[in-house]
C-alpha cells in the first residue's frame, strides 16, 4: 500500500475519536515495534543536506510523520511514503522557511534549522513556543549555532538564522544535554568549515542513529554516543538510504504495561540495552526481564512493589516513559517517589491519572504515589503522546470501561496502538465520540 503524507487538516486529524478500554486486562503475547518517532523525523531533516534521493526506512505511520513531510515538501522537496519508507527528493536549493502554521503543531521541525543554514546560510523557522509539557526553549540551539559564526535575531514570532559566509566549526558546550540542540548543531557542523566540538551531548540511541545516518552520507563525526561529539566539517553530503532505530518508548511503554497487568509480553524491534534502566526498574518491582536478541520478554506474577524513578537524560530513566512510572506506581504495594528532571509540565497529566483513583500528590518536580489494588474506570483526556497511552495502561488495571479521549495526541506516536492491544488480549475499541451536548440561554 502507499500513501502521501499529507497535511493533517485541523478536522480529519483523528480528534473525535476516542479509546474505550475494558480494564481487569492482563497484557500477554508478542508485539513488534516500528521505527522510534524521535529518530525518524530528524533522520528526515538531514535529507534535507544532500541533494537527490534519500530513502528512510523502518518509519511509523503517525501524525508526527506526515506533518515532517509536509515541512519537508514546502521547503521543496518532494516526499512520499511506501509501506514505511519514506522517500525524500531533495532539490539542489531547498527553500528557507518554516511556517508557524506547521511549527506550531510539530516542535521537531525546529530541527530543519541547522541543516537549513548550513545548506543555505540563511533560514527562518517559525519559533515553536511552549508546549504540554513544558517551556521547552532554544536558547542552546541558539547559541551553539552563534558560535559557529551565525546571526540570530527574532522577528515577528521566527528565529531567524544567517551565516551569508559559511559556518565555521567552534567549540560548544551545552549546558544540558539537550536532544534538540545536540542535533541541529550536529547537522550545522557537519557542513561547516573545520572542527566542531560539542561538549555535554546528549546521548541518546536517537542521536547515535543520525550519526550514522549522517556518515554515511559521507560526515566525518566521531564520538556518537558519548558526551563529546567531534566533527569535521566536509564540502558537500550524498543521499543515502537508512533504516530507522526501533521505538525504545513504545517498547518500554509495553514493558512497563505487562508489570502493572501481571502480564508476560515478548517485544521485537528494539536493542534492550536502550532501555537498561527503565527494565532495571521493572525488575525492581518484582518483574522478570529477559533480553533477547532483537528485543526483550517481560513477565510479572504478583502485584508490583513501589519502587523510585528519577528522570535524566540518556542513559537514565527516560522521561517519555514518565506517565508509565506513575501508572505501575499506582498500582504498586507501597509508596513510590516520581521525580521529574527533563520537563517542567510533565506532570500536567496527573490530575487525569487521579480520575482513575490513582493517589498522587505533586510538589514541584516530585510525585509521591501511594500505590493501591486496582483503579477506578472513569472519563479521561490524553494531554500528551506518552500521557495519553499512560492513561491507556493505567485503564488496564482499572475496574470497569475507561473512555480516553484526545487521542490524536496518542496518534502523534503510536502507530497502530488499538491493534497492539488487541493482540495482547485486550478489550478495547476505537469510536467515534459522541457529540458534546450544546448549551444555549
Ligand atoms: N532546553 C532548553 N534550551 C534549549 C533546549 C532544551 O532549555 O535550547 C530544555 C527544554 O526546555 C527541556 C529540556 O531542555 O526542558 C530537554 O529538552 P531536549 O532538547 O533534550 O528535548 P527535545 O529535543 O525538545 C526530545 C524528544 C522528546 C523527549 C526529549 C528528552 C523529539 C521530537 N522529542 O525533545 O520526546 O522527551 O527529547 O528525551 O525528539 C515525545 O516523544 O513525547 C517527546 C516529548
Amino acid at each position: 500500500m502507499s500513501l502521501s503524507l499529507e497535511p493533517p487538516a485541523a478536522s480529519t486529524i483523528a480528534g473525535v475519536d476516542v479509546i474505550q478500554v475494558h480494564g481487569g486486562a492482563r497484557l500477554a503475547g508478542d508485539v513488534s515495534v516500528v521505527g522510534a518517532k524521535n529518530s525518524a523525523l530528524k533522520l528526515m531533516a538531514a535529507a534535507l543536506l544532500a541533494s537527490g534521493e534519500s530513502v528512510i526506512t523502518n518509519v511509523p505511520r503517525i501524525t508526527d510523520i506526515a506533518i515532517m513531510a509536509e515541512v519537508l515538501r514546502r521547503l521543496g522537496c518532494a516526499v512520499s511514503y511506501h509501506e514505511g519508507d519514506v522517500t525524500i527528493e531533495t532539490p539542489a536549493e531547498p527553500g528557507t522557511e518554516a511556517d508557524y502554521d506547521l511549527v506550531r503543531q510539530l516542535r521537531a521541525s525546529i530541527c530543519v534549522l541547522g541543516p537549513l543554514l548550513a545548506r543555505r546560510g540563511y533560514v527562518r523557522v517559525a519559533h515553536p513556543g511552549g508546549d504540554a509539557i513544558g517551556s521547552r526553549g532554544l536558547d542552546m540551539h541558539v547559541d551553539g549555532l552563534a558560535r559557529m559564526g551565525a546571526e540570530i535575531s527574532g522577528e515577528h514570532g521566527f528565529v531567524i538564522a544567517s551565516a551569508p559566509r559559511g559556518l565555521r566549526g567552534a567549540t560548544i558546550w551545552l549546558d544540558f544535554p539537550s536532544v534538540g540542540a545536540t542535533e541541529n548543531l550536529l547537522m550545522a557542523a557537519v557542513l561547516a568549515r573545520g572542527e566542531t566540538v560539542i561538549d555535554n551531548a546528549a546521548r541518546e540511541p536517537e542521536i547515535v542513529d543520525i550519526c550514522a545516518m549522517l556518515t554515511s552520507m559521507g560526515a566525518r563525526i566521531e564520538g556518537a554516543g558519548t558526551s563529546t561529539l567531534h566533527i569535521q566539517g566536509v564540502d558537500g553530503l550524498s543521499p543515502v538510504r537508512h533504516a530507522t532505530i526501533g521505538d525504545r518508548i513504545v517498547a518500554g511503554t509495553w514493558a512497563f504495561g505487562a508489570a502493572m497487568t501481571r502480564g508476560d509480553v515478548t517485544v521485537s524491534g528494539v536493542d534492550a540495552a536502550w532501555l537498561e534502566i527503565a527494565l532495571d526498574k521493572v525488575v525492581s518491582a518484582g518483574g522478570v526481564v529477559e533480553p533477547q536478541p532483537d528485543g526483550f520478554r517481560v513477565r510479572m506474577d504478583r502485584r508490583p512493589t513501589s519502587v523510585d524513578v528519577v528522570t535524566l537524560p540518556f542513559p537514565g530513566f527516560p522521561t517519555d516513559l514518565l506517565p508509565m512510572a506513575i501508572g505501575m506506581a499506582a498500582v504498586s504495594e507501597g509508596a513510590s517517589l516520581i521525580t521529574e528532571n527533563i520537563f517542567d509540565g510533565r506532570f500536567m497529566f496527573v490530575n487525569e491519572m487521579a480520575r482513575l483513583g490513582a493517589d498522587i500528590r505533586t510538589d514541584g518536580h516530585h510525585a509521591v504515589v501511594q500505590g493501591r489494588e486496582r483503579l477506578s474506570s472513569a472519563p479521561v483526556a490524553a494531554t500528551d503522546i506518552r500521557a495519553g497511552a499512560g492513561l491507556v495502561i493505567a485503564a488496564l488495571c482499572a475496574d470497569g470501561m475507561t473512555e480516553v479521549s484526545r487521542v490524536y495526541h496518542i496518534d502523534r506516536g503510536y502507530p497502530g496502538f488499538v491493534a497492539d492491544l488487541r493482540r495482547l488480549g485486550v478489550k478495547v475499541e476505537r469510536v467515534e465520540a459522541p457529540e458534546a451536548p450544546t448549551f444555549t440561554f
